[in-house]
């Protein structure tokens, strides 16, 4: 494959930064994107970083049409010695790849493109957010250009990269959430998409997010598609329990998403010596397991939200409260060395950490 040439064009006005104390997540965009076109001629071309604006797309796109799309997340920290950090940039452009065999588009260079970001973000450094608690987060993301509505994998591709200042997820920071355990609606079955990261598993999971809004809850606890029984995934992250002390998380089986935020917790977990199992969990094992007290923390894994306690379950309408509605010590501890790490305050022993400045 030629090598990605990489155009610069910089923006001539910056825009505004926002109130720093009050970033929510993913309202702001900072000055420059990077974008790079793919047909089956040229393959990847026409790589840049330039001023954040808006697209033109032909509105028979297929992406518009067929929801050919694959996205990403990951976020770059300011390290404690004044650096840019981006934690584990290349697993997420890898699993990109992966969701784009599944989706049959397209494998960016990945080597590449992360040469771009690390450019990017450090033109853009000033929108790194000093905050502790706050980062860049960082949105590559492929979409399916070619003009056509017959049903076909497209021939042309857009790949880009925006970027957006974030603080914490969720509204209620990092506290203890209520997840509603969804009996009805399902996120994915076996042989389905359920591992790739497209669009199109995020909007079949919104009515389903909008009625447990309804219900007071801040996400929803995904069960599997064939049983309605064992545990899959929360709507934007994955999810561990601590049963007598020891981590349990659902094992990957084509229908949740690989997380790179799960898979850091059970290499930090399996550093301290902390054993995990990646095993199928029932709702019947955890209202027991809950009840007799082995069940002490759940909490959530995932990119935009690191790590989120959850204090209760609410499951065919009865409450099941966990480790006393509060934020347990092996969540507190993970959240609390997770983000160390991505900050360069702890020693990057697994070579996590790449450089942007
Ligand atoms: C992430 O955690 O990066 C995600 O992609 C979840 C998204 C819905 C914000």
């Amino acid at each position: 494959m030629k090598k990605l040439e990489i155009t610069l064009r910089k923006t001539e006005t910056l825009k505004a930064k926002p109130d720093w104390n009050n970033l929510g997540f993913g309202r702001h965009f900072t000055d420059h994107m990077f974008v790079m076109s793919w047909n089956s001629k040229e393959g990847w071309h026409d790589a840049e970083i330039k001023p954040y604006g808006p697209f033109t797309l032909d509105p028979a796109a297929m992406v518009l049409h067929y929801s050919q799309e694959i996205f990403e997340g990951l976020k770059a920290y300011h390290g404690a010695d004044g650096s840019v950090l981006l934690f584990r940039p290349l697993d997420n452009l890898n699993r990109l790849n992966r969701s784009a065999v599944r989706m049959c588009m397209p494998e960016i260079p990945a080597e590449e493109v992360l040469e771009a970001l690390k450019q990017m973000v450090a033109l853009d450094r000033a929108w790194v957010p000093q905050a502790s608690g706050a980062s860049l987060y960082i949105r590559p993301a492929m979409i399916a250009t070619e003009a056509a509505v017959g049903l076909h994998p497209a021939n042309e591709y857009l790949f880009f990269i925006i970027c957006c200042p974030v603080g914490a997820y969720y509204a209620e920071g990092f506290k203890p959430t209520k997840i509603y355990v969804e009996d009805q609606y399902v996120r994915a079955t076996a042989g389905g998409v359920g591992e790739a990261k497209t669009g199109g598993n995020y909007a079949a999971s919104l009515k389903a997010f909008a009625e447990a809004k309804a219900k007071g809850c801040t996400q929803v606890l995904w069960l599997d598609a064939a049983e309605h029984k064992y545990v899959e995934e929360v709507g934007t992250s994955n999810i561990f329990f601590v049963i007598n002390g020891e981590l349990v998380t659902p094992p990957l089986g084509g229908t949740i998403l690989p997380g790179i935020t799960r898979d850091t917790v059970l290499k930090v977990a399996a550093d301290w010596g902390i054993k995990a199992n990646e095993r199928r969990i029932s709702m019947d094992e955890i209202i027991a397991a809950a009840a007799d007290g082995s069940l002490t923390e759940a909490f959530g894994s995932g990119t935009a939200a690191v790590i989120a306690p959850v204090g209760e379950f609410l499951y065919q309408e009865r409450s099941i409260i966990i480790g006393g509605g509060k934020t347990g010590p092996i969540a507190q501890r993970l959240f609390d060395g997770i983000q160390q790490m991505q900050r360069g305050i702890l020693p990057d022993t697994h070579g996590w950490l790449v450089r942007a400045i």
